[in-house]
């Protein structure tokens, strides 16, 4: 299964932390941004994996993941060269993506929740496009997902004025290979973007949208403000200490999941091995 990671833009919202580093770089607790999105696509069963990202941090991006292969991944690198909107992705990757179905995520969305390996797995076993849905307080700030009186989906609109609903379109979606060709044809917006509530909103009127509703015991966690990014180290450092059991480890997942074996695994832990997070996954490894 093949996953996309969109780690570029341009951070405005997170000035002057992003000014030298980009944003999904940025710690959340513990661990870069970008880890929990890159998980999260390990847990939905990608392994092969275009991180897109701004031309000046490709190297960056290279030095922190590799090839991937330590994680039984492999990893690949594309530039956008300027935040030109998340449906650029599948112009950038269209030779990546081929004749598969993809997964797509973006780099500062963090989801937690226990059954999200199995919800994420039916998006990219589904077919037509699937996408997530969460009820936020405030859902202006996002794509937004109106239901009709039977509860099916009847629009999709980005950053409404006035919402259909509470229901905002999550930073994670699947869609078939025809994905390429639709954003192709697809205008640019108002504000110059390829828009991914457009595609969205394509796959819902051609009947091949499906909203999967992530429920009241799932997180769903914005990083896009230095409030909700310290919101959302707090969520992570308050689990993680309650339970001992960290979120977001790429080393964890593909050592859970069978991509590594235990002299792999070690392998990883040994150089880190004195630091809080190598000596995690070093009681990981011995529990066995
Ligand atoms: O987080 C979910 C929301 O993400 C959805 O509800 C919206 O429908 C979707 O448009 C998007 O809205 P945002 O306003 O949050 O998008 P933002 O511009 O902040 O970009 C989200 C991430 O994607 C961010 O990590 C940067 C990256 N990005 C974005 C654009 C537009 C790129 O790498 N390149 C881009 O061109």
């Amino acid at each position: 299964m093949k996953g996309i990671v969109l780690a570029g833009g341009s951070g405005t919202r997170l000035y002057p932390m992003t000014r030298a580093a980009n944003k999904q770089l940025l710690p959340v607790y513990n661990k870069p941004m970008v880890y929990y999105p890159l998980t999260t696509l390990m847990l939905a069963g990608c392994r092969d994996i275009l991180l897109v990202v701004n031309p000046q941090d490709v190297e960056t991006y290279r030095r922190l993941f590799g090839d991937g292969s330590q994680w039984g991944l492999q990893i690949s690198y594309a530039a956008q060269p300027k935040p030109g909107g998340i449906a650029e992705v599948f112009l950038i990757g269209r030779d990546f993506i081929g004749s598969d179905r993809v997964g797509l995520i973006l780099g500062d969305n963090l989801f937690y929740g226990d059954s999200l390996p199995t919800m994420a797995e039916r998006g990219a076993t589904g077919t037509g496009a699937t996408i997530y849905a969460y009820w936020v307080s405030d859902p202006s700030a996002y794509g937004v997902v109106g239901f009709d009186d039977d509860g099916r989906p009847n629009s999709i609109i980005e950053k409404p004025k006035v919402p259909a609903s509470n229901w905002a379109v999550t930073g994670l979606y699947f869609y078939d290979a025809d994905v390429c060709d639709v954003a192709a044809r697809l205008p640019r917006s108002a504000r110059g973007e390829l828009e991914i509530s457009d595609v969205n909103a394509h796959y819902l009127k051609a009947g091949r949208l499906t909203v999967e509703k992530l429920g009241r015991g799932y997180a769903w966690l914005d990083t896009g403000t230095p409030s909700s990014l310290l919101k959302a180290a707090q969520f992570v450092e308050t689990v993680e200490d309650r339970q001992g059991l960290q979120i977001g480890s790429p080393e964890e997942v593909a050592w859970r999941r069978g991509y590594i074996d235990d002299a792999a695994f070690a392998g990883l832990i040994e150089p880190i091995k004195e630091s809080e997070y190598g000596k995690y996954l070093q009681r990981l490894l011995a529990r066995g």
